[in-house]
């Protein structure tokens, strides 16, 4: 008798802890049963993967989808729609919408709002106050808790933990990991004046190196003292990187791909549309950005996909929001620098799946191994396209990356073995989950049927 499986993913490129290699996958319900030849094996579903590249599901582990309270632009259904025709399969959502992630109510608010509307799975990261850190280590285990989001430097919103003391009361309540938007805010207060009218590249001497530099070091001496791990989000700065380096045992770090790809000189063409928090720098930081890549420091991609309108962004500098849409380029940005051998391919999936399984402690999420969710990102490396603002499914409507030649295209989206985006279309009805988490919240009936 041949095993029967849901679904067979036939003869695809995989990428995963083993290397590179033509192999089938095998899923039933929803989780990966069987690596290796499946030709004897019949299936309800076939996908012939054939000259395409199956990675394990790319997870984003920092995104902003406004909602509630923001939705003109963006809301949990569109934010997961541009993550799902990006090729990205679960996301973790931040605090900074109106009202706030901080209590646990507006956290069960949100995942009733993601069930149903949301076609990717999703963990909503729960912001620190400096009023509810009694409350903390009780919210990092809700169920759809990613963990504790901390800002020491004010970004869009009003969420902000700057004096040590407080810092410190945030770390020292909870256990899991603490992603922490680090810029330093006294600092950014003092320099408030060197901002240009009209002029967004002076964002970057405003919010200088030396702002994420304090801010790092003040947030390590600070984890150290509570013994807490932290994550420190998009690293714009070459001078952090020996800081994060020396000490791995405590401190993960993010880049984004905007850092990577992005330097000062585009804001002659792009403007305000590339203002953001921390600000895209200089070339040497995005070299030394690069360095970190290759040799380790850097442990995950997050997008911090943060949209704003055209005509918000239309507003003269300083009055401009900072942020840009960049759940649904992530892939294509990534898959054109692996194609330009900036990266390799194994270290994109560390870097998008293996890294957020392993520092946050995802369950079953994050790597093609037996008894993992069949979450899949199929790509064609092959593929080459062009950015076009009218492709963004983002409300916003608009990517700083509008005209760019890749090579390389998110094909297929599949998430715990159904097909959720095929060639650009998006299939079915929303069926996104909350994330689960081996520190955090397992939920009890799928943990009791060995799901
Ligand atoms: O530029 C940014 N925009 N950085 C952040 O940290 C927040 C984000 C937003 O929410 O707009």
């Amino acid at each position: 008798m041949p095993t029967v499986f849901d679904l067979i993913v036939r003869n695809g490129t995989v990428v995963n802890q083993n290397g590179i290699g033509i192999t089938d996958i095998g899923v039933r319900n929803g989780t990966i049963m069987a690596i290796g030849d499946l030709g004897m094996s019949d299936a309800e579903k076939t996908i012939d993967a054939t000259g395409l590249t199956v990675l394990p599901g790319v997870i984003d582990s920092q995104v902003h989808f406004r909602e509630p309270g923001m939705e003109h632009k963006e809301d949990l259904a569109s934010g997961a729609r541009a993550a799902v025709l990006g090729g990205v399969t679960s996301v973790f959502e931040m605090p900074n919408t109106r009202p706030t992630t901080t209590d646990a109510d507006a956290l069960a608010d949100k995942i009733t709002r993601a069930t149903g509307r949301m076609p990717c799975d999703f963990a909503f990261w729960f912001g620190a106050t400096a009023e509810n850190t009694g409350d903390l280590a009780d919210a990092e285990r809700l169920p759809g808790s990613a963990g504790i989001k901390m800002f020491m430097g004010s970004s869009t919103g009003d969420l902000l933990v700057d004096e040590s003391e407080h810092v410190l009361r945030v770390l020292q309540n909870g256990r899991r990991r603490v992603a922490v938007h680090s810029e330093d805010e006294t600092r950014l207060n003092e320099r408030k004046d060197l901002r240009v009218e009209g002029d967004a590249a002076s964002h970057p001497v405003w919010r200088d190196p030396r702002a994420a530099y304090l801010c790092t070091e003040r947030l390590i001496r600070l984890a150290r003292e509570a013994e807490r791990r932290i994550h420190v989000l998009h690293i714009s700065t070459a001078d952090e990187l020996p800081l994060l380096a020396a000490h791995k045992d405590l401190a993960t770090a993010e880049a984004t791909p905007h850092h990577l790809t992005l330097d000062s000189r585009d804001y002659t063409t792009l403007g305000t549309l590339l203002q953001m928090n921390p600000p895209v720098r200089d070339i040497s930081h995005q070299k030394a950005l690069w360095e970190a890549i290759q040799s380790g420091v850097i442990d995950v991609l997050g997008s911090d996909h943060a949209p704003h309108t055209l005509e918000e962004k239309a507003a003269i500098y300083p009055g401009s929001p900072s942020g840009m849409t960049g759940v649904q380029t992530l892939v294509p940005i990534m898959l054109d620098h692996v194609n330009t051998g900036r990266l390799t391919l194994e270290r994109l999936v560390d870097l998008t799946s293996h890294g957020p399984n392993r520092i946050f402690g995802i369950a079953r999420k994050g790597r093609i191994a037996l008894g993992y969710d069949a979450d899949l990102t199929i790509v064609d490396m092959k593929e080459n396209r062009v950015i076009e603002n009218g492709a963004i499914a983002s409300k916003a409507g608009w990517t700083p990356y509008d005209g760019k030649h890749v090579t390389g295209w998110p094909k297929g989206t599949i998430i715990r073995g159904m097909r959720v985006m095929w060639e650009d279309e998006i299939i079915g009805e929303p069926r996104g989950a909350p994330v689960r988490f081996t520190e955090g919240w397992t939920d009890p009936i799928s943990a009791r049927n060995g799901l």
